[in-house]
This record gives structure tokens, sequence and C-alpha cells, in this order.
């Protein structure tokens, strides 16, 4: 994915949008540039682009003096997909005579056929991007409508365009004009006081204002500095065809988007102190999770000592007229199934959920690779409920899964975190995680959000389906209310023997992470963590697996990270595999309980957790996995908010 911003109002916009790419750098950061509106029109806009981090670009335009004047202007930070990362590939993409600017979020899926198209007509490429056609592509049909205005033309460029964009123009000759448009990529406006800003998300307008417009899909924003007004591309097109002449034809009648209130404060996406965002946000946890149980876990008024589960966004009645007034848990409850559909850490996640889904609630659930589940033809009845899971609400794959989910008559289920997301609206209902933002890559707070709130549907569902006692649901919901409490006042020695442990394993090339039950998704999860930020290869197993092939891989020194907590039903086995793996000369470091002595002079680190119940314990086994991975990549100096070659939500197919 890949972070747009653009403004309008009465100041300097350089500055601005700099300042607002490195907000939005954990996007992409392959290469970033500007494209600004001097003020005059006849004269060319004016672009700076440079590959490497926004830094790069900083320092470019810091002595760019008048040619990067100008209160209108355009920002991206990239993330490569077509084209390698370049100055020349680096947005803002312009026609030949910089009359046009646009930045793009997304991918143009026609790209080969406009590009031929357009060649074909003369137009010269520069770049090896999909994102330039779009250029050239308003540029063509402007020629062809002459009198057509601005959003008019945008609006039958974009008919032509197959993919996702979130995209925003600036035009040479309207120095008080941006167009801002969306289908499959976010896009937000930031309602100032007499300046208006677009922005690929929140994070890079809060701190102008907290009044924000979501564009839906389909929609498009022109904005002047005197207001702004959004249409659906669609009704834009039909109306100029309808007329005989553009400039005759009917204005598009605008669409009313309310004015939503962010609630996200600047502090929430700053460093805090902290050297990296993945540390604060591995230590926001107690934080986050008391934010994602707030309102939803409380003391019953007719049994003051007895708990309540309610989850708001599932217990309204459907939209839909054929499910009766039914909510999602309703629907939920009496399921043939649930399927659910996400990726990577959210995938993780997921599997965590079935087994806590199929403990607790007695609810079959199947989870899937969104990736893979939207390219086979599987069967999905309108029994099934969807449950898709993401952070970032805007994973191309997950959403995908909806749609088709969808389309088969399937209730769909949102599990994410950014408010006001793609998936977040494309679901019939869900639940946000609270977690605050996410900013860096490597998902942490997110989580551990997930798990809370799949934890809180499953204890739901329990009590919904009759599967579970008072007594059984009030001691879960006392054990999550006093989690965030145990962690807070764990982290001090956790942090400080993590630090040690990592001081050794920082050379390592290979790691191995073992789990069994619920502890094996978490065992993906912790090898997952440390190849995506320390590039160290590592793999995770059920433990009982790593007999039939793995044990190859472990001899001296190569670290196995056990789990092995003793509410394990299998903790007898996987205590004997640890001691089969110390006899090969592993460094087995243990995650098992407080008080468990049974590792002592076996592994080389016991890590103690504190106790809880089992289907949380994936809760509190995480967080030592993720400043595992965080201290190891610290001293090996990898870039850890920004590991090479990713993003944070890949938007793209
Ligand atoms: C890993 C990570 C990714 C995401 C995956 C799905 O730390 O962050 O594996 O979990 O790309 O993203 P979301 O949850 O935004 O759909």
């Amino acid at each position: 994915m890949c972070g747009i911003f653009a403004y309008i109002g009465d100041r300097q916009a350089a500055a601005l949008l700099i300042a607002a790419l490195k907000r939005l750098e954990y996007r992409g950061y392959d290469s970033a540039g500007i494209g600004i509106h001097g003020g005059e029109t006849g004269k060319p806009l004016k672009v700076r682009k440079k590959v490497g981090k926004v830094q790069n670009l900083d320092d470019d335009c810091a002595n760019a003096g008048d040619s990067i004047s100008g209160t209108l202007g355009i920002a991206h930070t990239r993330w490569a997909t077509h084209g390698k990362p370049s100055d020349v590939n680096s947005h803002p993409h312009t026609t030949a005579d910089k009359s046009i600017a646009v930045v793009h979020n997304g991918v143009v899926e026609n790209y080969q056929t406009l590009k031929k198209q357009l060649s074909n007509k003369g137009y010269k490429f520069v770049s090896e991007t999909d994102t330039e056609l779009l250029a050239h592509l308003v540029r063509d049909i402007r020629n062809d409508m002459p009198e057509a205005t601005w959003p008019q033309v945008v609006a039958t460029a974009l008919q032509h365009v197959e993919g996702a964009w979130g995209v925003a123009f600036l035009f040479e000759d309207e120095p008080d004009l941006m167009i801002g448009a969306r289908k499959g990529s976010p896009l937000i406006l930031g309602v100032g006081n007499g300046e208006y800003m677009l922005a690929s998300d929140a994070s890079a307008i809060v701190e102008h204002t907290k009044d924000v417009v979501y564009l839906r899909e389909g929609e498009l924003v022109e904005v002047h500095r005197s207001g702004y007004k959004v249409q659906e591309i669609q009704q834009i097109v039909h109306s100029l065809k309808e007329s005989l002449s553009p400039r005759s034809a009917r204005e598009g009648q605008s669409v009313e988007n309310p004015i939503v209130r962010l609630e996200l404060s600047l502090d929430q996406i700053e460093k805090a102190g902290y050297p990296h965002f993945m540390l604060k946000e591995i230590f926001d946890q107690p934080n986050s999770l008391r934010n994602g149980m707030r309102g939803r876990i409380y003391n019953r008024q007719d049994k003051p000592d007895s708990w309540q589960i309610k989850l708001g966004g599932l217990e309204k009645a459907l939209e839909a007229p054929e499910r009766e007034g039914k909510s999602a848990i309703d629907i939920m409850a009496s399921a043939r199934r649930l399927i659910i559909c996400a990726c990577g850490t959210s995938w993780h996640s997921g599997l965590i959920a079935k087994y806590v889904l199929e403990n607790l609630a007695k609810i079959p659930v199947e989870v899937e690779y969104a990736s893979e589940f939207r390219y086979r033809n599987p069967v999905i009845g309108k029994d099934d409920v969807i449950i898709a899971i993401s952070q970032s609400g805007e994973t191309a794959d997950t959403l995908e899964a909806i749609k088709m989910a969808k389309k088969n008559n399937a209730i769909t289920v949102g599990i994410v975190n950014v408010v006001g997301s793609s998936i977040a609206r494309e679901t019939d209902a869900g639940i946000y995680l609270h977690a605050g933002p996410e900013i860096g890559v490597a998902s942490t707070k997110a989580f551990t959000g997930q798990v809370i709130a799949l934890l809180m549907v499953a204890l739901r569902l329990a009590t919904e389906r009759g599967v579970m006692s008072d007594e059984v649901l009030d001691s879960y919901c006392e054990a999550l209310n006093a989690l965030p409490d145990k962690l807070e006042s764990w982290f001090k020695d956790l942090n400080d023997q993590i630090k040690v442990i990592s001081k050794y394993f920082r050379l390592a090339s290979n790691a191995l992470f073992s789990g069994c039950g619920i502890h094996f998704p978490v065992a993906l999860e912790g090898a997952l963590k440390l190849k995506e930020i320390s590039y160290i290869h590592a793999e995770g197993f059920p433990a009982a697996e790593i007999r039939h092939g793995a044990l190859t891989l472990i001899r001296n020194f190569v670290p196995v990270v056990c789990i092995a907590m003793k509410s394990d039903p299998a903790y007898e086995q996987v205590k004997a595999q640890i001691s089969e793996f110390r006899a090969k000369d592993a460094a087995v470091i243990v995650l098992t309980d407080q008080e468990n002595n049974d590792f002592n002079g076996i592994a080389s680190f016991v890590i103690r957790c504190p106790a809880t119940k089992l289907e949380l314990e994936p809760l509190i086994v995480a967080i030592p996995l993720q400043l595992l991975s965080y201290y190891i990549a610290d001293e090996r100096g990898c870039s850890i908010d920004q590991p090479r070659n990713l993003a944070k939500s890949v938007t793209v197919e």
C-alpha cells in the first residue's frame, strides 16, 4: 500500500505535505514525492520526488525555496508494485507538460491495455508505473471533451480504470481545485477552517483537524478553498451522458457524507519517547486490551457479582430484510459453521479463535487464508457466517473474500481495528478492536486486540447457545478483567530478561518455535515476528510435528522457542520433547508457568508467564515473543518499524 496526502488552504503546502508523508511513511517507504500548484495558471506544476525514505525528499526540498512555494499540493509515499523504486517511478506522475499531476494508492489492473491505447495515440510514458497512465488518460479525455469540468473529466477517466485506486489530482489551469476519488483504496477528507486535506488515513490529518469525511466506494470529491462536494462517479458520468454537451449537463447530485469526529489523538501516533513504534505498541497492550473490553464486559444490573458481555456491533438487527430482524449474534449462534478469513498475523489470531470458539461455544470453525479462499470455489451457503479479521481493514484478499461470501448470501462479520476502513464498511456487522493506531509494520497490539475480541465473541456465543453456565462465564470475565494489570506488572522484569536473551541469539540464522493446541498459532506468530523484522529464518510448528522432519534442523545453538504451559493437555509430551531438543544441543528457550521448575537445568532460558485461564494464555505468551523479535532485530540493527520489502497492509493482489 502507499500513502497519499493533499492540501488546499492558505498555508504553504510543501512543509505540510512532507510532515504528512512522515506520518504515512509506514504505509510505504521506498520513495516519496510532492507536486505543488504555484498559484498562477500557465505555469507547469512543481514536482519533486526522491527514491528512499521521506527524509531524502525532505533534504531535497530543504533548499528548493520558491520552486516549491504554493498553497495547494499533493504528496505520496510509495511501496512499489509496478516498477522498481526510483526517482522517476515515484509519484506524483504528470503529463509531459506538467499540466496534470496525480498520486495514486492502489493498482491499475488493465494497465497494459490502457497503456497501449494511449501509446498508440502518441502519449510518451517515462516511468514503469501503472499510475502514470492516469495522468495521460485524464489529459486524453480532456482533449476529447474540452468543455467538460475537471470532475467530469476525472470521473470519465476513472470509469475506464479497473483495479483499486485512491487518487488525488492537481491541474495547472485550476489554482483552487484538487480532486480526490476512491475505489478499493481508502481516502479521507479532513475538513479544517478554510483548509482541506485528503489522506489515505487519519494519522496525517489529525494534527490539522479532527473533522473528517470518509469517502465511500466509487465517490469523487472536488475540493476548493471555499468548500467541497462529494459525488458518485457513476452519477457524474451518467448526467454527462444524458445531456448533449458537458456544459449543459445537470450538476451531478452531491451525496451526503456525514462529518465524523476522529477519536484519535496526536500522542497515539507519536513515539512518545520510545525508540520505535513497535516497542511503544508492545508496551501499550495492557491499555489497548482494556480499551478493547471497555463497555463490553460489565457487571449485571440484576446480579452485581455476575458478569455480562455485550458486543454492540453484533447485537443489532441486520439490515437485510430476509434476515427477519435477527442480529449477527443470533445468526452466528445458529450457524452451520463459522469461516474465518484473514492473512498473516490476523490469520494466526483466527487459528486461536477456532480453538476458543470450538472449545467454549461449541461451533465448528474453519480458518482460511483469505488469499486461498477467494481463488478456489468454496462451498458457501446462506447459513454460513464469514468472519474477516484485519488490522487495517484494507487487505485486498480479505476484502475480496467478503465480497465473495456476500455474493453467496452468507452473513459477513468484521473484526477490524481501523475505524471506517473498507472491511468495516463492507461487512454486515462487526466489532472494532479499539487498539488505537498501529504504526509499526509488525503487528503486535492488533494481534492481542483480535484475540481478545474473538474471545469475547466466543463467550457471548457460548451464553447465547446455552452451553456455558453463568459461573463459568463469570470466571472468564474475571480473568479477562485481571489480565491488563497482570501484564503491566510483569513488563519490567520481562523486558530486562528478554534483552539479555536477545544478545545471545542476535547472530542466529535459523530459529524454531513450537507450541501445541492453542499455543501452536502463537508459535507461528512468534516465528513470523522474528523473520519479519530481524530477517532470521524462523518456522513455527505444532510441538509434536517437529519429530516428523524438522528435527534435522536442530543442532548446536539453534534457538528453539518452546511454549510449554502446564494447562496444555499435551504438557507431558511437550516436556519430553524439550529434553530431546536439549539432548541435540539446541539452545532451548522455554515459556512456561510462573512457579514451574520442570525446565531448570534443561532449558537455556526459562521465561515465566503469569497464570491465567488456558484460553487467555495466548494473550500473555505472545508478548515475550514480540519482545524477543524486537530486541533481536534491534541488536542486528534492522529497520524495525519499516522492515525491508514490507508495507503495513497489502492492498494489492
Ligand atoms: C505481520 C503483519 C501482517 C498482517 C497481514 C494482514 O506482523 O502485520 O502479516 O497481519 O498483512 O493485515 P491486516 O490485518 O491489516 O489485514
